[in-house]
């Protein structure tokens, strides 16, 4: 098992494979994008498989997926397919906008990617491509079915925005009526390419809590998992369940479990960091297999407590402003 200088078990890494998307969230990037990597600065298959397969010697257990949108980069599918090699590894988990990702999925489940995380932020056209900034919604849904026909764990992602997609809240929660899925509502972060555009989170959990509740008095606290992002509900009768992640308010730092590699190679111990080691860099210069362990091992010793430790930490900016298409999510 690994440990982190506050005694927290790290297992889960969450590696992004691209900083680009075919999507323009505007809570994560401006219209015009942002400056994408240059091919060299990227980390190859194969370096990013090199460095797996360290942490998983190191005891990581679980990974996920992210970007960007992952599918945007060339050949994720062979990539998938050689980290569901890896002896050691127990879960391989994907985070995705669902517009390319349908006709991977035969060959996700032969893999055995254990589950999916779309991010669907409406379920009305007109206000999905006013949030994403392109018309992909019918996309998204066709992906959504394909995953629930071929019985694969899937989360839906929501991010609560005032003024986009309030009246989406109970639309989306009432997808678990249905289906056995989670549908999970986040709190908007200010990771998106400039900085917060808000005084003060308008939508915060409890805000959130408190629309479900209205429409649903008989809403039911289920137990969360040991490092759950999100608090969970279900509504009586109904086949999935309903959660809400405090992704600003940061309540759940003491259960975190979670390293970042960012698209660069650089690592991250915590979402508000902006990088604590340039492994990319390391291995570059040709670092052996016990030397990149070194260098890990010495910043998992330097972790912050949580987020807001993290966010006082940083080096350059000290307020977050970076897109979350450069960080994974
Ligand atoms: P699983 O727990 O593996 O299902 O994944 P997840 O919920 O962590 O991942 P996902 O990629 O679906 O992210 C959902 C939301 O949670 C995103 O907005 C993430 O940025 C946010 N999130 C994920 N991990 C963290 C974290 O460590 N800290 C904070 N503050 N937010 C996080
Ligand atoms: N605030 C909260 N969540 C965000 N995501 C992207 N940008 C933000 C933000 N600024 C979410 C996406 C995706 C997950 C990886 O992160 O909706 O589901
Ligand atoms: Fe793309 Fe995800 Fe960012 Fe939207 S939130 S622009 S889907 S990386």
């Amino acid at each position: 098992m690994l440990y982190d200088n506050h005694g927290r078990p790290l297992d889960y890494l969450r590696l992004s494979v691209t900083d680009r998307c075919n999507l323009r969230c505007f809570y994560c990037m401006p219209a015009e994008g942002i400056n994408y990597l240059p091919r060299k600065e990227l980390l190859t298959y194969e370096e990013m498989l090199r460095l797996v397969d360290v942490l998983v010697q190191m005891g990581i257990k679980k990974i996920r997926i992210t970007g960007g949108e992952p599918f945007v980069r060339r050949n994720l599918i062979d990539f998938m397919w050689s980290l569901s090699e890896i002896e050691g590894l127990e879960e391989i988990n994907i985070t995705t906008n669902g517009v390319l990702t349908g006709k991977y999925i035969d060959q996700m489940k032969a893999m055995g990617v254990n589950a999916v995380n779309l991010s669907i932020d409406s379920l009305d056209r007109e206000r999905f491509h006013h949030i994403t900034r392109r018309d992909e919604l019918p996309k998204v849904l066709e992906t959504f079915h394909q995953l629930m026909d071929n019985n694969i764990k899937t989360k839906l992602n929501a991010v609560v925005m005032a003024g986009k997609n309030h009246e989406d809240l109970i639309p989306l929660a009432e997808l678990t009526r249905k289906y056995p899925v989670g549908v999970r509502f986040i709190e908007e972060m200010p990771f998106n390419g400039n900085g917060a555009n808000y005084e003060q989170l308008h939508w915060n959990h409890r805000r959130i809590l408190e629309e479900l509740r209205n429409e649903y008095p008989d809403l039911e606290k289920v137990p969360d998992g040991p490092n759950s992002t999100s608090y969970n509900y279900k509504v009586p009768g109904h086949q999935g369940k309903i959660g809400i992640i405090a992704a600003f308010t940061r309540t759940f730092c003491g259960t975190c479990n979670r390293i970042r590699m960012t698209a660069k190679g650089m690592l991250k111990t915590c979402l508000y960091d902006d990088g604590v080691l340039d492994i990319k860099k390391v291995m570059r210069d040709g670092a052996t297999d016990e030397k990149l362990k070194e260098a890990f091992l010495s910043a998992f010793n330097t972790r912050a407590k949580d987020g807001y430790e993290a966010e006082r930490n940083r080096k350059k900016s000290k307020k977050v402003t970076e897109s979350m298409a450069t960080i994974g999510g």
